[in-house]
């Protein structure tokens, strides 16, 4: 029982346990940063944008536009989700 716990902490410790996963869609102008219900299927429709994206793991690809993704990792270091809006529209959340 020890031992293979001790092989499964190792075998994680080697691997995607410690690796950060930032997120990255590829986006490439600022029309596909706002949501829609084609390109949001999963995520569409809910205010609280925490409950799935983890804030450490956004914004850290930099990719069409390095400075707004400088500005998003500042605004919402403070901002919080009303932060969000500016950038990606409502969501589909009304204020
Ligand atoms: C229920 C989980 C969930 C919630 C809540 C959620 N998302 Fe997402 N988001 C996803 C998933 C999953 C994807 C990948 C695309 C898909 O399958 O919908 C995604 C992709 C994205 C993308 C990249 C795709 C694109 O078209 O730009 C952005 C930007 C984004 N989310 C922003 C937000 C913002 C802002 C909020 C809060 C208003 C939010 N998300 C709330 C799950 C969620
Ligand atoms: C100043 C504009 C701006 C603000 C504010 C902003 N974003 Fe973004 N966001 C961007 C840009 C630009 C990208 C595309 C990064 C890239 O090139 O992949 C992006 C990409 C994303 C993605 C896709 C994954 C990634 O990292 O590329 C998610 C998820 C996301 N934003 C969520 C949020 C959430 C949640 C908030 C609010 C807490 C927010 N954004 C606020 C500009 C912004």
């Amino acid at each position: 029982m020890r031992a293979s716990f001790a092989i499964l902490l190792g075998l994680c410790l080697l691997s995607a346990c410690t690796e950060r996963q930032y997120e990255d869609y590829g986006l490439s102008s600022d029309a596909e940063l706002q949501l829609t219900p084609v390109s949001h299927p999963r995520g569409y429709g809910f205010a609280d944008c925490f409950a799935c994206h983890v804030h450490s793991n956004i914004h850290q690809v930099d990719g069409f536009n390095p400075v707004a993704t400088e500005g998003a990792r500042r605004a919402t270091a403070n901002g919080g989700i009303e932060s969000c809006r500016g950038c990606h529209g409502s969501n589909g959340v009304s204020e």
